[in-house]
């Protein structure tokens, strides 16, 4: 469209699809993954909690309730936390049924299962640390899985960003592996941002709270590899919308709505 300002290289910006192509499947699900690759998108965010025995778990809430039937299999577990499951636990549970039937089934991934499909699709993965504070060393932990399923050789790099709302999350993960890429979520003031560049390559607001002047402000500094902050907000689900913010010149859009967004920003 005509009123969307392309970034300073004329490049539309990247789509996400958030937690996998969530309104169309089950957020966080193999089949959210499997619906981003049927509609061509190259890159899904996801997030990563952790079990009672320490297994890494692709969810969003810390509580089971609302995507998955937790509440009718384990009756006495109020109030059914994340952290107090074990893995054997959260993979009898059907994380699909809420979402709608053709989906029941459907489970909680591990880290390992999610990226392997990601990894048979040959997509990307915005991976987000969620709740660090509950998770002690999930940060180390995470880098870990990422090396043993080869998501930090160097063929691998360009293909990964971790990001948190936590900062000391993002800044552990950038001491304990500096070359991957991270992302800070939120919006700072702009006063804050010499130091977030120090170990974040980017700042991820929500849309609505941005403006062109802060992004531009976002890309004046410079991150830990040498290059301007980039900036993907979230989650925009419409077209109008999804032009406005490219038009402000972010770098990515993260979206539950992936061929919405893809088609407003296309061809300009
Ligand atoms: O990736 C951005 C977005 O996922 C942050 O919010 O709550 O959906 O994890 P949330
Ligand atoms: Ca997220």
């Amino acid at each position: 469209s005509s009123e969307v300002r392309a970034d300073a290289t004329g490049t539309p910006p990247t789509v996400l699809a958030h937690r996998g192509a969530s309104a169309y499947a089950p957020e966080n699900t193999l089949a959210a993954v499997d619906k981003a690759a049927e509609l061509g998108i190259k890159w899904v965010e996801n997030d990563v909690q952790r079990t009672k025995d320490g297994e890494l778990v692709v969810i969003h809430d810390d509580n089971l309730r609302r995507t998955t039937d937790v509440e009718e299999v384990f009756p006495g577990r109020a109030p059914w936390k994340v952290k107090d499951f074990t893995a054997a636990e959260i993979a009898r549970l059907d994380a699909g049924s809420w979402f709608g039937p053709a989906y029941a089934g459907a489970r909680v991934p591990t880290l390992e299962r999610y990226m392997d499909r990601v990894e048979r699709h040959r997509q990307r993965l915005l991976l987000e640390i969620k709740n660090p504070g509950l998770y002690p060393g999930i940060e180390r932990q995470t880098l870990k899985v990422l090396g043993n399923e080869g998501w930090l050789d160097r063929s691998h790099l360009g293909r990964l960003i971790v990001q948190s709302f936590s900062a000391d999350s993002v800044r552990t993960v950038h001491d304990l592996k500096p070359a991957v890429k991270t992302g800070f979520l939120g919006t700072p003031a702009v006063a804050d941002l010499p130091g977030l560049a120090g170990f974040t390559d980017q700042i991820n607001p929500s849309y609505g709270s941005i403006s062109t002047g802060y992004v531009a402000a976002v890309h004046a500094f410079t991150g830990p590899h040498g290059k301007p902050l980039e900036v993907f907000t979230w989650t925009v689900d419409d077209a109008a919308n999804a032009r406005r913010v490219a038009g402000y010149g972010v770098d990515g859009i993260i979206t539950n709505k992936p061929d919405v967004v893809r088609d407003a920003v296309r061809g300009r």
